[in-house]
């Protein structure tokens, strides 16, 4: 490691104090690769120094953008498509017949990143569900990270990330060229909306949700924190509703007031009534 023992106990107790993030010593390379962009437009000259620079600025945007950059933002559209197919397939068929009376339905993509997710959903309600727009729809996207959830907010892709998940048929009816980004249409932009929560301290009163999006955020939390999350998820999710955890996440050893349903090659989760 490239920066003394001191420096990398001083960054993970930063980034595990902010977002419950836990960076043990097999992940130093992290701070490194992640943060060599910041060194070079920060004009540090290495990490050590960074944090030096960090122990003068607690709460100034240099934190903030140390932060930032420490997490794990990957994300994409259609990602591991079964959600979406279990969405498509039974899930938002059987949620408008169940709240056909309310007419109102609330989604949720918990730790959004920059949007991909909430606007998969978006796209799919406007292409096989039209009769939802005529509902309350409430399409809802949280991160930790205000600089994600701006761009979020935003909508615009590089052409990467459109090429990532995101059928052509989609891209063409969805989206349209700004330079060499894309930028989503205003009839999907307008459906979603994003806040900022961190998931690991006390939540805002955010109202019930039909289905909850908590994917490739868990794996970042020791079991504790996983285990109240979980719980806390359980008091936001509508009778009958549903979550959706990320390929490497489970409620099995965590949480045993949910239950497991097979879909596809995977599973999605139902908290028991
Ligand atoms: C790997 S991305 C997952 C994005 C999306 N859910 C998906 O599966 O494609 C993880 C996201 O979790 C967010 N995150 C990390 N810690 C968090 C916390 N304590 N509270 C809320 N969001 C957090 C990060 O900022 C990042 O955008």
């Amino acid at each position: 490691m490239n920066f003394s023992p001191s420096t990398f106990a001083y960054l993970a107790r930063m980034v595990r104090e902010h977002s419950a993030i836990v960076l043990d010593e097999s992940k130093s390379y992290l701070f490194e690769s992640r943060l060599g962009p910041l060194l070079y437009s920060e004009g540090v000259s290495d990490i050590d120094e960074l944090a030096h620079r960090l122990r003068d600025d607690r709460f100034g945007p240099l934190r903030r953008k140390v932060l930032d950059a420490m997490t794990n933002n990957e994300t994409w559209f259609f990602r591991d498509l079964y959600p979406f197919e279990a969405l498509k397939a039974t899930i938002l068929p059987e949620r408008m017949r169940s709240r056909e009376n309310e007419k109102t339905l609330s989604i949720w993509s918990a730790a959004c990143s920059s949007g991909q997710e909430i606007y998969t959903v978006a796209m799919l309600i406007r292409e096989h569900f039209p009769g939802l727009l005529n509902w309350r729809l409430t399409l809802l996207g949280t991160d930790i990270s205000e600089a994600i959830l701006e761009r979020a907010r935003a909508g615009i892709y590089s052409q990467l990330e459109v090429n990532r998940g995101l059928p052509a048929l989609m891209l063409a009816r969805y989206f349209r060229q700004v330079g060499r980004d894309w930028k989503l249409e205003k009839s999907i932009l307008e459906m979603a909306g994003f806040r900022w929560i961190n998931l690991s301290s006390a939540w805002p009163p955010l109202g019930c949700f039909d289905v909850v999006f908590l994917r490739n955020v868990l794996i970042y939390f020791p079991l504790e924190v996983r285990r109240e999350i979980l719980a806390q998820v359980r008091q936001v999710i509508r009778p009958g509703g549903y979550l959706f955890l990320g390929a490497a996440e489970t409620t099995l050893n965590l949480d045993d007031r949910y239950e497991r349903i097979p879909f596809q090659t995977s599973f999605y989760y139902q908290p028991k009534s």
